[in-house]
């Protein structure tokens, strides 16, 4: 389920054609307004009873994104960051049931809400900025520094967070402007980068993400329906921040790939890469893409047939002490570097319950050289709290900050 792509995804809610919530698009004075397809007219809820976190963790994967992040201007204190959530909630919860915020820009008025999810975190530099250090989880201590890194700090970390999703893009671009016009005098611009993945119908075979290597992404993620999910993806019920319980961490990272280097290399050496066939994701040692990877098998040669420094093998929970975190990244594509490569990759974007025991532990493995690293740049980097749904009536991160 979750990586799929579908238009009508388990955590979107089918509402009702051209009428019902969707007013904007049945507003059309030149005759009856056609119906939206599901895809259109798919809508997640910003405050649903039956998960308790934000939207946009196990939501399917959207076909467009943007990530963004906001540092508090100088002189915004605890209430004027109070004040902006509060905003944002109200506008989220808008956009994503299909609604025009106030003082629209008509960019999406005859879109129904798509998918749209909108998830808020907050940075570690929050908590200093608003006088809330002493509710500092201690999960939100920087990451270490990694071999490979070559992250730029201005793009980079930041106060606040912002993820949005949607499958059609001009609902993403809106809900980007909204947004950042509710910040206006509370919060500046840090840093912004924009994703995308497959669109809902282009595959007959809705399966998990295809990333810009052409790999299949996102097959061994904890499945919801797993035991130990809610308590691997989030904050459980005896954390000691309080604010936090039932919310997760995100960390987002940019990584460059080096496609000029993939490219060139076999679709044999590709798939020993990573350790799984390219066409369908099934482990080099034999099934669908659904198959548990064997990782005794040996071949002929007494090699493993899954290769000792395969990326699949070297990030697998068995070789990390059980450390599993749920992937749910965009590609990017933002045209091409002075030396004619692509500026191409992953945002990476994983969640966790406990970043140290899940990101840190296995990118510290990945970092001591596996297969994949030599066509990787990490470039940017963040780590974010991001509590849980909003109250009734209430805003994110509330219990936090009143
Ligand atoms: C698995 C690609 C970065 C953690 C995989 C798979 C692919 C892949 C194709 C196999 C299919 C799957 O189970 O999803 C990539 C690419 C990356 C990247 C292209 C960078 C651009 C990372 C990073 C981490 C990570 C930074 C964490 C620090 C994992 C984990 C698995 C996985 C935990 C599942 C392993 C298993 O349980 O079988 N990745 N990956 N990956 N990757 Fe990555």
């Amino acid at each position: 389920l979750l990586g799929t792509v579908g238009a009508a995804g388990a955590a979107g809610l089918v509402v009702g054609g051209a009428g019902g919530a969707l007013s904007t698009a049945a507003a059309h004075e030149d005759g009856p307004a056609a119906a939206l397809s599901s895809l259109g007219s798919t809508e997640v809820p910003f405050r649903d009873d039956r998960a308790k976190q934000q939207a946009g963790i196990t939501t399917p994967l959207q076909a467009s994104g943007h990530l963004v992040a906001f540092d508090l201007a100088p002189g915004s204190d605890r209430k004027a960051a109070a004040a902006l959530l509060r905003r944002w909630s109200r506008t989220a919860e808008q956009l994503m049931a299909g609604r025009a915020p106030d003082a629209d820009t008509g960019v999406a008025l005859d879109a129904g809400p798509s998918s749209l999810t909108v998830t808020f975190g907050l940075g570690h530099s929050f908590f200093d900025r608003t006088g809330l250090t002493k509710h500092r989880p201690v999960q939100l201590d920087p990451l270490p520094d990694f071999s490979a890194d070559a992250l730029d700090p201005k793009r980079s970390n930041g106060d606040l967070w912002i993820q949005i999703g949607a499958d059609d893009a001009l609902v993403a671009f809106h809900a980007l402007r909204a947004l950042q016009k509710d910040a206006a005098g509370t919060a500046r611009l840090r840093w912004q980068m924009n994703g995308f993945n497959r669109s809902p119908g282009a595959t007959a075979h809705p399966m998990t993400a295809r990333n810009l290597m052409g790999q299949v992404d996102g097959t061994n993620n904890p499945k919801p329906a797993d035991a130990d999910f809610d308590e691997r993806i989030f904050v459980g019920r005896d954390a000691a921040q309080e604010w936090m319980r039932g919310g997760s961490y995100a960390v987002v990272r940019r990584i460059r790939m080096l496609l000029d280097d993939w490219e060139k290399r076999s679709r044999h050496e590709q798939e020993r890469v990573i350790g799984r066939r390219k066409d369908n994701g099934a482990p080099l040692t034999g099934g669908s893409e659904t198959t548990p990877m064997k990782l005794d098998a040996t071949g002929a040669d007494g090699l493993p047939v899954i290769p000792a420094n395969a990326h699949a093998r070297v990030a697998a929970p068995e070789s990390n002490q059980g450390a599993a975190m749920l992937r749910r990244p965009f590609s990017y594509h933002d045209g091409f570097r002075e030396d004619g490569a692509p500026d191409a990759g992953l945002l990476f974007i994983c969640w966790q319950a406990d970043p140290l025991r899940a990101f840190t532990q296995v990118q510290r493995k990945l970092d001591r050289g596996d297969a994949l690293s030599p066509f990787l740049r990490h470039e940017a980097s963040g780590l974010y709290a991001v509590p849980p749904a909003a109250a009734p009536g209430g805003y994110v991160g509330q219990p936090l900050l009143e």
